[in-house]
């Protein structure tokens, strides 16, 4: 039953009620008419700390095609945050308005603190450098649509490995399917956390590799996924820049890769896969926002309970 949870980290979730919503998902994605009344009379709320396009949108949107309402802010200072009010106060306050409720926070943790305190299921939205729960519900519904399970697979990530919360996020669910490799592409200050490396990745036996060239693995994955560096997370400019186009996706480096090779990328994009590569029928992060929308649309039912 997932009426009433919190979903704070890809983990809250059995394999069993991630495949739940998923099968909803994909009704939806079927047949969307019936279910714009589903959500009639509720309220999501979006308390968005931190700045987004997809994620903040892709819920609004989802929840207005159930038609429920949406309230909320995107930018804290125009909220009581800015008068010091805490995050508890917030949430219980919020509870008394809305159904559900969704935060991005870029404090690690933050959501959680929050969940404590809230009488309406929490989503979390990305904290700071840690978590991307609904990311990779998206990420998971996108490979298992194009293919079609998500088993068996050699997954290529290649960035920014240590402050990317959705890279965290999809090691962690991918690391609970069967047979799953991963190929950790990044320069060395940004490699994975060791708490993924040590406490996803080699508790569970996972194999895995690090390594710094991606040209050297395109051709081995089956998946890529590709990250932008995440500059709001860096101590000082002068790393950032010297760090930030680590890593070009194009053409050239694309003959080198399978056919049947998926590139995805959570988005905003900055400079790490060239224009040229999104026609590039390999190419499936602008598909993968859209199943975005919808595994939202399913989660947001099923936490309500609604029909
Ligand atoms: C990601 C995020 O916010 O972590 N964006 C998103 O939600 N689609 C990735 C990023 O900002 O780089």
């Amino acid at each position: 039953m997932l009426k009433g949870r919190h979903l704070i980290d890809p983990m809250d979730f059995s394999l069993e009620e991630i495949e739940e919503i998923f099968k909803l998902a994909d009704q939806i994605i079927l047949n969307p008419e019936s279910y714009i009344h589903s959500c009639d009379g509720k309220i999501l709320a979006t308390l968005f700390y931190e700045p987004s396009t997809r994620t903040r949108l892709s819920f609004e949107a989802a929840m207005l095609r159930l038609g429920g309402k949406v309230i909320g802010f995107s930018e804290p200072s125009s909220s009581s945050v800015a008068k010091g009010e805490s995050i508890s106060d917030t949430i219980r306050t919020i509870a008394c308005y809305a159904d559900i409720a969704v935060m991005r926070h870029p404090k690690e943790g933050a959501p959680r603190v929050a969940s404590m305190y809230s009488d309406i299921p929490l989503i979390n939205a990305g904290d700071g450098g840690h978590q991307h729960p609904t990311q990779t519900l998206t990420d998971l519904l996108t490979i298992k649509s194009k293919k079609k399970n998500l088993s068996n697979l050699t997954i290529g990530l290649c960035g920014d490995l240590k402050f990317g919360r959705t890279a965290h996020s999809l090691i962690k669910a991918m690391s609970r399917y069967k047979n799953n490799k991963f190929i950790l592409i990044s320069p060395k200050e940004l490699k994975v956390p060791d708490y993924i490396r040590r406490e996803v990745l080699e508790k569970n036996n996972i194999e895995f590799v690090e390594v710094e060239r991606l040209e050297d693995v395109i051709g081995m994955v089956d998946i890529l996924y590709m990250t932008r560096v995440q500059r709001e997370r860096f101590f000082n400019e002068e790393d950032y820049i010297r760090l930030k186009d680590s890593y070009i996706l194009d053409g050239e480096k694309m003959k080198n890769a399978n056919d049947e090779m998926i590139i995805l990328h959570p988005l905003p994009r900055v400079n790490e896969i060239s224009y040229e590569v999104d026609n590039d029928p390999r190419a499936c992060y602008f598909g993968q926002a859209k199943y975005g929308m919808y595994v939202r649309m399913a989660l947001i039912a099923k936490m309500l309970g609604v029909k």
